[in-house]
């Protein structure tokens, strides 16, 4: 199960070949038997019945029958890259992650994704894009499963399953929202005004991408790190494309929608092959880590909020350039699991209560959809640390375990003692104080801030991104069926931005309403409110 067994780049490994693809010279069954007919099959004379005694044929059409696994319950749709990362030592004073050391290279894996479509939906939709990279470090896998919109829809991952089926087609017609109703979708964002930012960023240019190439990713939660003292510092992740951020518009996104479904996992699939290798640099922001978890006044347990860059500037700490086309789209970008759990030592999360969900969900998740707890197991989810994980058996067990004491610590087997100093490992309980509480279901106060931050992002649009903004609105607002829901959808607008609920609520030919600051709009702290309209836009 180590590097010795499988690199994700492949062929120049040395992994004998028989392991990744077919070999040999001849054609046999899937126990190596040699045949000399796959176009027939045994029959009782050349016009009789086929006979059941036809192992081969059985076989083969078998494992055809079973050739589909279900698709990702969220982003079905993706394509992937190889790559490496360069860490440049920036962070060695506030993590003690070995990769973000200065030169150290470490190979990835990246899966670029829309989140709504199915497998074989188009690339060029309005929707947010996943960004999930794996870390194949040399103290085990590290995950940064992450976005391109910096912020989420909502604040709790009780709402994950609503949220998802209120954007998933209608259940009755199985029809996308991008293509006709879109009642559920806009029904529930305007129910739950959290989903106000999200839905902005997505009206926005930012949700027709010109290309992944030219994409940013957000971590979206905030992070903890602890450094080789265990002091621990805050930190949001971002990843910078060295092309800069760019988008289609809308017209082209629609007409390359229908003339090339496969444009975005094409250009990404060409560019490598051309050699024009795609790069992003990672960067954090750091914030102290104080008992509030607060920085002017935004609350950093609150994934609807972002970070302006002005008050907390986006440090560079390493360099990631995918050099790789995956050779096989199954193995790889089909059968790869991400998992924001997926943590080495120096990187730990913190109590966003989105980000606690997650860590429950994708393993679960996976466990269904690879079949079964042994998944880590496939080549492209292998770390390239040694594993001593005392897990065994299960559906699709391909290690052969010795020993005979699978439990720790043991006195028969050596059992693997900890040793001097193993403290220094991952999931360590970093000391942080969990304020003595009775049981809740409330979020905090801070988490009823619903406006201040869209309002932020659309007063630092230009003239040209403010009318793409209201386009945007009008078109998708015009295709929902109910004018109650218009209606509800142009009371929060108000609460945006007058001007921005007045274009809108002209276009959809309806009255625009006063803003009913409901949920209450907390004011934004005083550094909030001093940022003028140019804030970040790449
Ligand atoms: C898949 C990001 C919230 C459940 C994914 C993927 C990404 C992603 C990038 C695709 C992974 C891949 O390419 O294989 C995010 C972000 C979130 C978020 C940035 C919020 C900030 C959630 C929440 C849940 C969830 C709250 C559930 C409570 C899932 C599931 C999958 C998934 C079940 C499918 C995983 C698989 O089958 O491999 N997410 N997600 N996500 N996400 Fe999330």
């Amino acid at each position: 199960r180590g590097p010795e067994t499988y690199s994700p780049t492949g062929q120049e490994t040395g992994i004998p070949q028989e392991k990744v693809a077919q070999g040999g010279e001849r054609l046999t069954t899937a126990q190596g038997a040699r045949l000399y007919d796959t176009d027939h099959s045994l029959k009782a004379g050349p016009r009789g019945p086929v006979l059941i005694q036809d192992h081969h044929l059985r076989e083969k059409i078998t494992h055809f029958d079973h050739e589909r696994i279900p698709e990702r319950v969220v982003h079905a749709r993706g394509a992937a890259a190889h790559g490496v990362f360069r860490g440049y030592g920036a962070a060695a004073g506030i993590t003690k992650a070995a990769f973000l050391a200065e030169g150290v290279e470490t190979p990835v894996f990246v899966r670029f994704s829309t989140v709504l479509g199915s497998r074989g939906s188009a690339d060029t939709v309005r929707d947010t894009r996943g960004v999930a990279t794996k870390f194949y470090t040399g103290e085990g896998v590290f995950d940064l499963v992450g976005n391109n919109i910096p912020v989420f829809f909502i604040q709790d991952a009780l709402k994950f399953p609503d949220v998802i089926h209120a954007g998933k087609p209608h259940p009755d017609r199985e029809i996308p929202q991008a293509q006709s109703a879109h009642d559920t979708f806009w029904d529930f964002v305007t129910l739950h005004t959290e989903a106000t930012h999200h839905t902005l960023w997505n009206m926005s240019d930012r949700g027709i991408p010109r290309s992944y190439r030219m994409m940013e990713g957000f971590g979206v939660h905030t992070f903890r790190l602890v450094n080789a003292e265990g002091a621990t510092t805050l930190v949001k992740f971002h990843w910078k494309p060295k092309l800069g951020v760019h988008s289609l518009v809308w017209e082209e996104a629609q007409i390359t929608a229908g003339v090339d479904p496969d444009f975005h996992r094409r250009d990404l699939a060409d560019a490598i092959e051309a050699g024009a290798f795609p790069q992003w640099e990672l960067g954090v922001q750091t914030f102290p880590d104080t008992e509030e978890q607060m920085f002017e006044g935004i609350d950093l347990l609150d994934p609807t909020k972002i970070v302006p860059e002005e008050l907390a500037p986006v440090r560079p700490i390493g360099l990631m350039t995918l050099n790789a086309n995956p050779s096989n789209y199954f193995a790889e970008t089909e059968q790869v699991a991400f998992h924001v759990g997926h943590l080495v030592p120096g990187i730990d999360v913190t109590d966003d209560p989105l980000l606690q969900g997650r860590l429950f969900s994708y393993l679960d998740t996976q466990i269904s959809r690879l079949g079964g707890p042994n998944f880590g197991q496939l080549p492209i989810n292998r770390t390239h640390a040694p594993v001593n994980d005392m897990l065994r058996d299960g559906m699709h067990q391909t290690a052969v375990h010795t020993g005979v004491a699978p439990y720790h610590p043991n006195s028969l087997d050596g059992g693997c003692p900890f040793l001097a100093g193993e403290e220094t490992g991952a999931y360590i309980e970093v000391p942080v104080e969990v304020p003595a509480a009775r049981k809740v279901r409330d979020a905090a106060a801070s988490f009823d801030d619903h406006f201040s931050q869209p309002r932020l992002f659309w007063l630092s649009m230009s003239p040209t991104e403010r009318e793409h903004i209201v386009a945007a609105y009008t078109f998708e607002l015009g295709k929902c069926w109910e004018t109650a829901i218009k209606e509800r959808a142009l009371k929060v607008l108000a609460n945006i931005d007058p001007d921005l609920c007045a274009h809108v609520a002209a276009g959809l030919g309806l009255p625009a309403p006063e803003a009913s600051l409901v949920p209450a709009v907390v004011e934004p702290s005083p550094a909030l409110s001093q940022l003028g309209g140019d804030w970040p836009v790449e």
